[in-house]
């Protein structure tokens, strides 16, 4: 791969058409680099979007939210989940966003998510910690994310299952570009599940509030049924993945790198660092949209009124204008704020609640329960996806207290 099929016009956007959807999927920091060294806006062909990938220039977007609105006519979130407040702007936006925030206080989260989140982490590791071996992946972060969603949703009506299979089909639906109609019929399965769970706990939830996200929205002049449907499904599709993933992460980037690991043990105020370090070396979601509000000139490129911008924040999270040695797993480098939950009026409104949930809960007390945990050196782990990435699996082992490590037996 190298900057010689870049087609650049004078100052239209760049055209990188050599790098295929393949490549993006299984590892896109390649082409992250050189994107960033050549043509830090592109239309990247096998993605169908124009990619912005500098730190900078992302922050400045985010920072300018009215010449680059988050809504899009043509937006596939819209069609598939309804209108919710991470593509509305300006006050509708404020509103709305005031509403779930509530959910999700300093108070709240120490005071009343912490011990509910802590009891589900307690009970999956109590359900495998005799096995000596597990795939991190199925038997705890997936069911972990999404049992600590159905609390902080209020939604404990459903099956952890179930909200698992929603949200992978509404993130589905939402990247259906090709207009699959198998993709739109297994969304539109999934949103009429959600509607029914719904409509199930909403007159309950009215009668006895509580701190839940779906108690917070029916009890406020604010929301419509309509418009708590279509929240409840964006926080759905974006609330359950990503601490998923954010725990993985940081558990395969410390069993594959001992000496951090020794580091965390040693000093256990570096767990925080964990954390940061984890989503800024592989941001569970790479990429965002925004939309171009008028003509505009950025990053050296004429953007046009009704452009669609793709935010690669994987990628500013790798800028080296930014970091030193990004690709590297360091949990001692110099703070500075990454961009893994976005910035501006769209900065993650779950960020505390991950933190809690990923960084003082289910990481250290894999890392304290387990005695010599390590990777299942048979089965191999691997990362995959670019606009939400995260490892595919993680096999481990550790001593169970029978003797020695088990699980490798397991077949990949
Ligand atoms: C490690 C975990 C997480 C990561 C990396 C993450 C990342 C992000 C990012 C990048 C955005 C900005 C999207 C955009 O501007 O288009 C966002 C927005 C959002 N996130 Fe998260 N997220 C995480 C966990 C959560 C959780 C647990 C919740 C549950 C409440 C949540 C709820 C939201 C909401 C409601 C928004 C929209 C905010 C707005 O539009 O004002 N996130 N997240």
């Amino acid at each position: 791969m190298t900057g010689s099929n870049i087609a650049v016009r004078s100052k239209a956007i760049p055209v990188i058409d050599d790098v295929t959807f393949e490549a993006l999927y299984s590892n896109p920091y390649p082409t992250y680099a050189r994107l960033r060294r050549d043509a830090p806006i592109a239309w990247l062909s096998a993605a169908n979007i124009n990619l912005v990938t500098r730190f900078d220039t992302i922050k400045h977007i985010d920072a300018h939210a009215d010449a680059f609105p988050a809504f899009d006519q043509k937006s596939l979130m819209i069609r598939a989940m309804g209108h919710g407040f991470l593509r509305m702007d300006g006050a509708e936006h404020r509103a709305e966003r005031m509403v779930a925030q509530k959910s999700v206080t300093a108070d709240l989260i120490r005071n009343h998510w912490f011990p509910r989140f802590q009891s589900i982490v307690d009970d999956l590791i109590a359900g495998f910690e005799h096995r000596g071996e597990a795939d991190l992946f199925t038997d705890f972060a997936a069911p972990m994310a999404s049992r600590c969603l159905m609390e902080l949703l209020g939604l404990t009506n459903v099956r952890w299952q179930d909200l698992c299979t929603w949200s992978q089909s509404l993130m589905d639906a939402v990247g259906n570009y090709s207009d699959d109609p198998t993709i739109w019929s297994r969304g539109e399965e999934a949103s009429r599940g959600i509607d029914d769970a719904l409509d199930e706990v909403l007159g309950d939830k009215r009668s006895t509030p509580d701190p839940t996200l779906v108690s917070q929205m029916a009890n406020s002049s604010a929301m419509s049924r309509e418009k708590i449907r279509a929240n409840v499904k964006f926080i759905i599709g974006g609330g359950l993945n990503e601490p998923r993933d954010a725990t993985l992460t940081a558990m395969y980037c410390l069993l594959s790198n001992v000496s951090q690991l020794a580091k965390v043990r040693a000093n256990p105020s570096l767990w925080s660092n964990v954390f940061e370090e984890a989503v800024r070396y592989c941001a569970p979601i790479g990429v965002y949209p925004r939309t171009v509000a008028n003509d505009i000139e950025l990053d050296g490129v004429d953007l046009k009124k009704g452009d669609r911008l793709g935010l690669c924040i994987a990628s500013a999270c790798h800028d080296e204008a930014h970091w030193r040695n990004a690709q590297a797993f360091d949990i001692e480098r110099p703070k500075r704020n990454h961009l893994a939950f976005g910035s501006g009026p769209h900065l993650c409104l779950g960020a505390k609640t991950a933190r809690m949930q990923v960084g003082q809960l289910s990481v250290p007390a894999l890392v304290e329960r387990l005695p010599g945990l390590s990777l299942n050196s048979e089965l191999k782990t691997e990362f995959a996806g670019w606009v939400f990435r995260g490892p595919t699996r993680l096999p481990v082992i550790w001593d169970s207290g029978n003797g020695s490590a088990k699980g490798l037996s397991r077949q990949p």
